[in-house]
């Protein structure tokens, strides 16, 4: 690696987010004002040794081996490697480092948000009182549901997972949970562990959608599924739009199936399903789970931190290839 490295950051950062990458590093930034194409890209980091990149630059295996042989390190500013090819990188001897654990806290405020914001159906309050349709309070006016005493069902019990179920305790929400390993004691802490998604479903009054996507995850959430959920359920997803089969969800609330969504993340972002734009029980943010500042610069300095430790020799604790 070319000593001292040239990092090239190709997403857009706030000035403070940036500060920590050019505090370590000769640092250039994408100053384009939008995201780069994939050719831009390219040639972007033509003298870079680190590229810095987020969840919609798509690394697969074809922009892999385009990258110019001196770019040893491919940083993502996303906890979601879904957008990498892990096995391309590898072989290609490519490190790669992503910004898990920083987030989770702000990604888990969001999933509390969009089950509230679904559950008491805020799109519907929001469209009342901006439309200046609002006639008065009347003891019948968007009755929702409430979350104490509700049983939510976690799906991915990783580190966003129990931060969910930290905060869903506060509401008096018995906790179950979903994911390929059973947790120890001290981070399950009295939630119940369902061996397989069949069982957990129908224990989910709220199911939280909170796994990484993968091949693996891919529509996990489908009309099959969403059968098994109590009926009236609310389903939130924080993870990505992957995981949900939209037309399965789309026809289930459209039914009353399931009552209400609360959306961040979506399949082909930004041009998501047309329904989820009408449906009034539906609560959509655009992808904002991890969007405070303080989180903008924690995950810069974890990524700066691990590059610094690559450079040492050392494997940083956020390499994940
Ligand atoms: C993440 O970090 O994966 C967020 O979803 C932003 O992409």
């Amino acid at each position: 690696m070319s000593d001292p490295p040239q990092v090239f950051v190709a997403c857009r950062l706030p000035e403070e987010a940036k500060a920590a990458f050019s505090a370590r590093f000769p640092t250039r930034f994408n100053d384009r004002g939008r995201s780069l194409t994939p050719d831009e890209l390219i040639a972007s980091c033509a003298d870079a040794a680190v590229l810095a990149v987020t969840a919609t630059d798509r690394m697969d295996a074809a922009m892999i081996a385009r990258l110019p042989a001196g770019v040893r390190v491919l940083a993502t500013y996303s906890v979601g490697l879904d957008h990498i090819d892990l096995a391309a990188a590898r072989s290609r001897s490519l490190a790669v480092l992503s910004t898990p654990d920083v987030l989770s806290e702000s990604c888990a405020d969001v999933a509390i948000l969009l089950m509230l914001g679904a559950a008491r159906r805020a799109t519907e309050g929001l469209d009342l009182v901006r439309s200046g349709s609002w006639t008065g309070w009347t003891p019948l006016q968007l009755l929702g549901r409430e979350m104490a005493g509700h049983r939510l069902g976690i799906l991915g019990m990783g580190r966003i997972g129990r931060a969910v179920a930290t905060r869903a305790r506060a509401f008096a929400m018995p906790i179950h949970y979903y994911g390929r390993n059973r947790l120890l004691p001290e981070l399950e802490m009295g939630a119940q562990f369902h061996a397989r998604l069949e069982d957990l479903l129908p224990n989910s009054d709220f199911l939280c959608v909170a796994c990484p996507a993968s091949p693996a995850t891919k529509h996990l959430l489908n009309a099959a599924h969403i059968a098994r959920l109590p009926r009236g359920a609310v389903v939130a997803n924080i993870s990505r739009g992957d995981v949900i089969d939209d037309t399965a969800l789309v026809a289930a609330l459209a039914s009353g199936e399931v009552a209400a969504a609360g959306l961040d993340v979506f399949e082909n972002e930004p041009d998501i399903h047309p329904a989820y734009r009408t449906l009034p029980n539906v609560f959509a943010l655009p992808h904002t789970g991890s969007a405070t500042l303080q989180t903008r610069i924690k995950m810069a300095e974890l990524l700066s931190a691990g590059i610094a430790a690559l450079l040492a020799g050392e494997a940083p604790s956020n390499q994940v290839a």
